[in-house]
């Protein structure tokens, strides 16, 4: 799949990564903008391999319900006395980031070993070797909720040694994202993390990047297709590669556009009238309205609003900016659709 444009990101994020590390860089964004094929496209396309050595980890690919799960994403066993076939059988199962030995694990499991200090270690033999290691963590909200032992929150412990990293020790860069945006509002209102953070917002395709994008030959778009879908879904790539799937089949381009107005519009029906509490109906539709027309709502200190955000942010139909302390639509589809339901 070609992938489009982010020059002026892709610049910032090379800027970030070639400096001495000094701070965790946190990618936020609305949901499904791009942030994980971005950082995807930098490290594949736009780092020097010769100069730095990544450790990329997608929790949203992994099962994690226990403490030995997290170990096992950090740490990958190394076997000494196996056949290549148990080798092989295992490795499959076996992806940790850093190789380790199998006793070593054990006592890192059994809680004899510190994990932080041996990721040092292993850190500061690649440091050692000229390489700057690169730690990238998507779905980082996932290990929201776990422990590392009773009372001890996991997320907190490697966010402080995250800091110990990058603000401390400049030994490696850190950087997370996360899908979930009022999970952001978290991190920002930690003070120890928000000064020791730099917080990146990745937004939807510009104007002018869906044009360069649809004016190519192969799509067949005339200026007023072109207009007409930014009209209708803005910068969002991949509604639009969506729509351009649909057009592969007989639909013409407004009915392809109609079709997913109409799903859109069925599943914030479906949220107002049986998801949501009633309680909280009359907020969504006010700001919602306010969203339609203004395409932001900015939050106001009366405003009781963190239960309803969180839902509606779960289910992609706002986007919730901590540092401003404002809601947007998630998309413009989303905006539109608000329109249609909340005139
Ligand atoms: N720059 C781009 N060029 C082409 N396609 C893109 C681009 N950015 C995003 N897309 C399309 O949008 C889809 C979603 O992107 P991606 O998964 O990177 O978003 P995300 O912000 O990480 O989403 P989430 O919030 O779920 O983590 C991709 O599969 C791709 O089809
Ligand atoms: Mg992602």
């Amino acid at each position: 799949m070609q992938f489009i444009n982010r020059e002026q990101e892709k610049k910032d994020l090379i800027a970030h990564l070639e400096t001495e590390p000094n701070a965790i860089l946190f990618l936020y964004g609305p949901k499904s903008c791009g942030k994980t094929s971005l950082i995807n496209n930098v490290i594949n396309n736009k780092l020097d391999k010769k100069k730095f050595d990544i450790k990329y980890i997608n929790f949203r690919n992994i099962l994690m319900t226990e403490y030995q799960d997290f170990i096992n994403v950090f740490f990958r066993d190394v076997f000494v006395e196996k056949n290549e076939r148990e080798i092989e059988e295992i490795r499959k199962y076996n992806l940790g980031i850093f190789s380790l030995d199998v006793s070593d694990k054990q006592k890192i499991l059994e809680k004899k070993l510190n994990p932080f200090e041996v990721m040092t270690k292993k850190l500061r033999n690649i440091a050692d070797s000229n390489l700057r290691p690169i730690i990238i963590i998507d779905e980082i909200q996932t290990i929201k909720d776990m422990l590392i032992s009773e009372n001890k929150s996991l997320i907190s412990e490697l966010f402080n040694y995250f800091v110990s990293l990058t603000k401390e020790m400049h030994l490696a860069h850190v950087v997370i994202l996360t899908s979930d945006s009022y999970f952001i509002e978290d991190i920002y209102s930690n003070a120890k993390l928000s000064k020791t953070s730099n917080f990146y917002l990745v937004n939807h395709l510009e104007k002018a990047e869906i044009i360069k994008w649809l004016s190519q030959k192969e799509y067949n778009f005339s200026q007023e297709d072109i207009d007409y879908i930014w009209e209708k879904f803005g910068g969002s790539a991949w509604e639009i590669w969506e729509l351009i799937k649909y057009l592969k089949s007989d639909l013409s381009l407004k009915e392809a556009i109609q079709k997913n107005i109409e799903e859109l519009q069925g599943k914030v029906w479906d949220f107002y009238d049986n998801k949501l509490d009633r309680d909280l109906r009359s907020d969504f539709k006010k700001v919602s309205s306010e969203l339609a027309d203004k395409g932001v709502y900015k939050i106001r200190d009366e405003d009781n609003l963190s239960s309803l955000i969180r839902e509606a942010v779960e289910k992609d139909f706002w986007f919730y900016n901590a540092s401003k302390r404002s809601i947007i639509p998630n998309s413009k589809s989303i905006q539109n659709v608000f329109k249609e339901i909340f005139k």
